[in-house]
């Protein structure tokens, strides 16, 4: 149906994902292909509000079906606003996260099932989902004290997650790892606890089979 390439960033936090997707993203660019990112939750004008909703420290009562709900909602706008067309018009869309996110965290760290997020998938995305997803994999004490430090900086509230117990980010890493288990061949664990040079290594060596049946805008040829 699509002639792009959908490509999926996963991970803890603190891991480097947004980082080493930013690093895809110019060198595919400096290459001269097409790329399209999209941000979850976010990833849209009506995305970006419902991020707002989602992350703020002060919605420490959202429900957890509110929570599953919105992140969907975000998603929904985005695969018909951004990521379809991008597919549609031949682009890589780079997406950091995705409904791995929504499987891990609200799926098994919050214990609503992922038969739920499932069932909720075929109708948020219609079929629309990565062929490789990268998942930055490190220890979750060294990657929230990384992210912790990361927020202080920057003073901002979009905390509600990352201050969740240790536990339930222990919960996240061990979905990713049974999820890789799962779907071996588009789940790769990277190991983010690397220098980020290495991490950039690894992450190439898993996209660039992709790149190869990708046709090239005429222009990037010459
Ligand atoms: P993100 O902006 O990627 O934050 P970070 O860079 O700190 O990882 O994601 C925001 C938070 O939202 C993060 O804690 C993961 C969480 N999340 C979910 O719980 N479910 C989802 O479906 C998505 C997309 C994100």
């Amino acid at each position: 149906m699509s002639s792009g390439l959908f490509l999926s960033f996963e991970g803890v936090e603190g891991g480097g994902k947004s980082t080493q997707l930013r690093r895809l993203e110019q060198h595919l660019r400096d290459r001269g292909y097409p790329v399209t990112v999209n941000i979850e939750p976010g990833g849209t004008a009506i995305g970006k509000q419902i991020r707002r909703i989602l992350l703020d420290a002060a919605h420490g009562h959202l429900s957890p079906v509110a929570e599953l709900l919105l992140f969907f909602a975000s998603r929904a706008q985005a695969v018909d606003e951004v990521i379809r067309p991008a597919l549609a018009a031949g682009h890589i869309v780079l997406s950091d996260r995705y409904t791995d996110s929504t499987l891990v965290y609200q799926g098994v760290a919050r214990g609503l099932g992922a038969s739920v997020v499932r069932t909720l998938e075929t109708v948020a995305c219609r079929g629309v989902g990565p062929r490789l997803t990268l998942v930055l994999d490190m220890d979750v004490e060294a990657g929230l004290a990384r992210a912790r430090a990361r927020n202080s900086q920057a003073a901002h509230s979009e905390t509600r997650l990352d201050d969740e117990s240790l536990d339930f980010h222990r919960k996240v890493r061990r979905a990713y790892h049974d999820l890789s288990a799962e779907e071996p061949a588009r789940v790769i664990l990277v190991n983010a606890a690397q220098h980020p040079d290495a991490v950039f290594v690894d992450i190439l060596q898993r996209v660039e089979p992709l790149l190869a049946p990708l046709s090239l805008p005429a222009a990037s040829l010459e």
